[in-house]
């Protein structure tokens, strides 16, 4: 399903090319500081969300694993180590300069064996029909301009029995956490970003984008509407962050 002709860019509505062209900006903004602005952002807490999400992959050595919007490749680092140098690991995501941080980060992580590189639109995925154990997108489909698409072409490159993984931000549903998240989200972030990325409007962006993101249900709604089956969802940190998982059967 296309989402119209105007779509959210954070709180502002633009046309869907103009979303993804104001997107790639954002990242080829980001690259340079964006490992460090994670760890500083979410005080280190990125990294468990990223284990508990590999914790679900689980993959078996030998098994084929795709990470869409990939970035600078934390994923796809302990997709790579879970299927072993027998199995593959395809990094794409469709800015160039996030993908080739990853590449540098996983090579230098000994990792190569098992890696390809592919930059690609999540929403148009270049792969056959029915080729990935696993499919993971971390903090990606945010910032997809059609989500929908971009679930329907994972869900294809999903092998029969293979599992999608979306981890992303979603909405607290901690009582009282809302209100906090929000001073935090609002105030603190895009000052994080002056100061240490001279960079507001893309910290402003994310916080932005995060609120404009489907919530839980409507988000398993959209899996299932992909064709996925067995759809459910897990909260991190009182519903800040959400894993949603769904099968190809
Ligand atoms: C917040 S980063 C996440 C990177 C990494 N997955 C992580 O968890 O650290 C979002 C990534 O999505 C990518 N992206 C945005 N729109 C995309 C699209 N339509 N198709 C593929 N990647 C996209 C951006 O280039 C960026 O690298």
């Amino acid at each position: 399903m296309s989402e119209g002709s105007s779509t959210d860019f954070g709180f502002e509505r633009v046309s869907p090319q103009d979303k993804t062209r104001r997107v790639r900006g954002v990242f080829d903004s980001v690259a340079g500081n964006y490992d460090l602005m994670n760890d500083l952002m979410s005080a280190g807490a990125h990294r468990l969300w990223k284990r508990f999400t590999l914790a679900l992959a689980n993959l078996r050595p030998g098994q084929r694993a795709l990470d869409v919007a990939g970035g600078t490749g934390d994923l796809a680092a302990g997709l790579a180590r879970q299927v072993g140098a027998r199995g593959l690991v395809v990094l794409t995501d469709i800015n160039a300069s996030m993908l080739e941080r990853g590449r540098d980060r996983l090579i230098d992580a000994g990792l190569a064996a098992s890696l390809e590189y592919v930059q690609a639109n999540a929403e148009r995925l270049p792969f056959p029909d029915n080729v990935f154990d696993c499919i993971t997108i971390g903090f990606g489909l945010r910032n997809v301009t059609d989500k929908a698409a971009a679930l329907s072409s994972m869900q294809r490159a999903l092998r029969p029995g293979g599992q999608l993984l979306v981890l992303e931000f979603s909405h607290p549903t901690l009582p009282g956490l809302k209100t906090l998240y929000d001073a935090y989200s609002f105030r603190v972030l895009p000052l994080l970003g002056r100061v240490v990325a001279r960079d507001e409007a893309s910290y402003r962006y994310l916080a932005e984008s995060i609120r404009m993101h489907p919530d839980q249900p409507t988000l398993l709604g959209m899996l299932q509407a992909a064709g996925l089956e067995g759809c459910r969802f897990h909260n991190l940190s009182g519903g800040i962050v959400a894993v949603h998982r769904g099968y190809k059967y």
